[in-house]
């Protein structure tokens, strides 16, 4: 059976979407729209996928048990969510859901009113790495974690060549959007995930943000390019998660339990070394084993994608996963809960400040299901 995919907006990370579709079987693009006419023509010309002229026309080529996948900028992200939902149809949203959470919340709202799927990028959660990291944590490899950092620093990319980055078929990287939108609620999502997969709700958020390089464009200030966060879990350890587009790069976690430190050195990989460091002393000494161990799971997980530039990851593990969901009736691991929770915990980070300080959160999430591979 061939599932239906229809995509709104087609610039720089559509491109990734497309790549990571062909390493799926059994789902088809049937419309695709974006409000840049040439851009639209340049795309489905590229993929040879059909163009929609406009939004209206894609809604009333797309199957009731389809997926819309909203790919445009997070200011268009509120208007587009609200008008799939309405028109009656599911929806996997890049991230975040909407840039403000009254609006996240009302989304929300509509989708359950009408028995609906909404779920948000990123989907590395459902990927090997994520996924082997989460084995361990139910596997009790590091016994219990009490700790944990993870890293989402980009290096300095306002000095980076950015006007030169350029997805597969010609769209440039977005770099004015990236800046206002910054670097997190742009990035947040890709540990918050994990973290929230493995550990459930999130309590409450201690978070402090700033703009550390400002007039990054000439065109004024911007988003916050660094956010740090301490996150209390209802149910879980203490996490402390820090982006940036200013610190060297580094998207290190490290989940430090009372036998040792689980780790991953990379979050935009889905194969990337998940290992673990045994705490032992030695000659007094108490230490980490410098020679850390590999954790593996054993069998086959899920198609991968090879690396496009900063990301080796498989852009579709959502979009099948509702798909599938949709198609057997069950509920979907990147529920609707799952996707608002994330939005308010990242909206608490950004929009922290200099005086945020401690942010109670006003939404829940369940843990999430493994996948069956990763048992
Ligand atoms: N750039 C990346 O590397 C990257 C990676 C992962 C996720 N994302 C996410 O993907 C989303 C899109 O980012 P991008 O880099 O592709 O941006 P982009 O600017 O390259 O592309 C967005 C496209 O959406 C179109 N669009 C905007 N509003 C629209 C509307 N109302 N109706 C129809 N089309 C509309 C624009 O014309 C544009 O072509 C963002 O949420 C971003 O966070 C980006």
């Amino acid at each position: 059976m061939t599932h239906m995919v229809s995509l709104i907006g087609c610039g720089f990370v559509a491109d990734l979407y497309m790549r990571s579709l062909q390493a799926m079987d059994g789902i088809e693009v049937m419309g695709v729209y974006d409000r840049d006419s040439a851009r639209l023509s340049a795309f489905c010309a590229h993929w040879n996928v059909p163009s929609q002229p406009d939004l209206a026309s894609l809604l009333d080529a797309h199957p009731r048990d389809g997926l819309i996948l909203n790919l445009t900028n997070p200011e268009a992200h509120f208007e587009v969510n609200r008008t799939c939902l309405e028109a009656g149809f599911h929806v996997y949203s890049e991230k975040p859901l909407a840039t403000d959470l009254d609006d996240a919340k009302a989304l929300h709202a509509l989708a359950e009113e009408k028995s609906l799927m909404l779920a948000s990028a990123p989907c590395s959660v459902l990927g090997e790495a994520a996924q082997t990291l989460g084995h361990a944590l139910r596997h009790d490899v590091a016994g219990t974690p009490r700790l944990i950092y993870a890293e989402l620093d980009d290096g300095f990319v306002p000095q980076a060549a950015y006007s030169k980055w350029m997805s597969e078929s010609g769209a440039p990287w977005p770099y004015e959007d990236e800046f206002r939108v910054g670097c997190t609620l742009e990035h947040a999502g890709y540990y918050l995930s994990w973290l929230i997969s493995w550990f459930g709700s999130v309590q409450s958020v201690t978070a402090a943000s700033a703009e550390t390089i400002p007039d990054k464009t000439g065109q004024g200030p911007m988003a916050p390019d660094f956010a740090t966060a301490t996150l209390f879990f209802k149910n879980g350890p203490v996490a402390r998660l820090t982006c940036s587009i200013v610190a060297p790069h580094d998207h290190s976690i490290r989940i430090i339990g009372d036998r040792g430190v689980l780790g991953c050195d990379a979050a935009w990989d889905n194969g990337a070394k998940v290992h673990f460091a045994k705490r032992v002393t030695l000659r007094r000494r108490l230490m980490e084993l410098p020679f850390k161990r590999r954790i593996r799971i054993p069998g086959t997980t899920h198609p991968k994608v090879k690396r496009w530039g900063a990301a080796a990851m498989n852009f579709m593990l959502g979009p099948a996963e509702i798909l599938e969901a949709i198609k057997t009736g069950r509920s979907s691991r990147l529920s609707n809960d799952h996707a608002l929770h994330m939005t308010e915990v990242t909206l608490a980070m950004q929009n922290a400040g200099q005086t945020g300080g401690a942010q109670l959160m006003t939404t829940t999430a369940e843990r999430m299901e493994p996948m069956p591979w990763a048992l």
